[in-house]
């Protein structure tokens, strides 16, 4: 192995025969099926827990997955998770001279304790579309992960009742609802200015609003007004909350954009989606023009591509059956063959949004269980 760590993730039971450096008992004791990270070889680089020679333990997820997955998945989140950012290296800024001469919160009382983790909690993330569907899921990991959180959505009873549920998680100083149409520039702007006169700042946007919107159909059987609907949700409305976002993030130095794109991009299907895919092409193009221009200054742009994921929201873009059978032939196609659900996707948007992805930008990252390559 060299000097270079092996990382192998598994599970063990507590009372498993086991390699003594690397794995360190943890939890409750009862003896259940824990996930841990063994990291071999690592005595002498930076997987190397500062104190604990050879190990290093890590929390693989809130255990929302599918019931195809398997048992297991992680522990159930407590009190104290709340305001808890899962990036693990500090923020840019220099942890210790922020830290100096104040005083310490009390650990018991779950909030932010280190450097890294005031930090977190001072980050404003916007999540568009968030009322609903992934953008929901978008919204609520990040709330969690110490992120105060603007929910933004065309439909505002759903924004609202979004807000709600993760108000109760993390407290409603944390979260905050918009109604706003993200292809509407005076309502972009609305919401952006009120996220900041409320909270002072934005370090975050998620541009998820979107979606396929029509069934569908053969190219050409699209009307202009239809073609150009589905742009402007996809595409423009990316760049409308991008533009009105970046002055903000400009002035702090600092800022992260995390636009939607759909693993669909990759191959051109499912057959019927034109508009669809050409916009989600166009969210790619509009990532690496955004990362090359604002990378000066110090704006991280980045795009995830779903695979299909079910979502609880009606939609009309697939039959019923067309879309069972898009769900079964993703399966098949994917290196996983198993079903995305959509906490599969909030690890890489949290990372995207937090410190921890501070050297990447103008990237498309696939979550899509491994549908797409390259
Ligand atoms: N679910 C999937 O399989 C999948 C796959 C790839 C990409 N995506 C993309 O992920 C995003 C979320 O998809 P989803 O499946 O959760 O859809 P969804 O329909 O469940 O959620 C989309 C949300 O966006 C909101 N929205 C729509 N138009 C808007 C507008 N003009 N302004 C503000 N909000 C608006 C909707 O009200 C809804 O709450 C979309 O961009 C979609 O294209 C989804």
């Amino acid at each position: 192995m060299g000097a270079q760590a092996q990382h192998r993730t598994g599970r063990v039971r507590g009372d498993a025969r086991r390699p003594r450096r690397a794995v360190r008992r943890g939890g409750d004791g009862s003896g259940r099926l824990r996930r841990v990270l063994l990291v071999h070889g690592a005595g002498r680089d930076r997987a190397r827990t500062p104190g604990r020679p050879g190990l290093r333990r890590v929390h693989h997820g809130d255990g929302h997955h599918g019931a195809d997955r398997g048992a297991g998945g992680g522990r159930p989140r407590t009190a104290a998770d709340r305001h808890r950012p899962s990036a693990r290296l500090a923020d840019r800024r220099p942890a210790r001279r922020a830290g100096r001469g104040r005083a310490r919160p009390d650990p018991r009382a779950g909030g932010p304790v280190t450097a890294a983790e005031r930090a977190a909690a001072e980050r404003v993330a916007i999540v568009t579309g968030g009322g609903q569907g992934l953008g929901r899921a978008y919204a609520a990991r990040l709330a969690r992960a110490g992120n105060r959180v603007a929910v933004v959505d065309v439909a505002g009873a759903a924004a609202h009742a979004a807000a709600a549920d993760i108000a109760a998680d993390v407290g409603a100083d944390r979260v905050s609802a918009h109604e706003a149409d993200v292809t509407d520039e005076d309502q972009v702007a609305a919401f952006v200015g009120a996220v900041v006169e409320r909270w002072g700042r934005v370090d975050a946007l998620v541009n998820n609003a979107g979606g396929a919107l029509l069934p569908a159909a053969p190219f050409d059987s699209f009307d202009r007004a239809e073609w150009t609907r589905v742009l402007d949700v996809n595409l423009t409305g990316q760049w409308l909350c991008a533009r009105a976002v970046v002055p903000h993030m400009r002035a702090a130095g600092h800022g992260k954009i995390v636009n939607v794109s759909s693993t669909m991009v990759s191959k051109g299907l499912p057959v019927g989606l034109a508009p669809y895919v050409a916009a989600k092409a166009g969210v790619v193009g509009l990532t690496r023009a955004l990362a090359r221009e604002l990378g000066p200054d110090g704006i991280r742009v980045n795009a995830i591509a779903p695979g299909y994921i079910p979502v609880e929201t009606r939609k009309t873009v697939h039959t019923p059956r067309a879309a069972t059978a898009l769900r079964e032939r993703m399966k098949t196609e994917q290196c996983l063959p198993v079903v995305g659900v959509p906490d599969d996707l909030c690890g890489a948007v949290e990372f995207l949004c937090s410190p921890a992805s501070d050297f990447i930008t103008g990237q498309v990252v696939n979550v899509d269980g491994g549908w797409a390559h390259g």
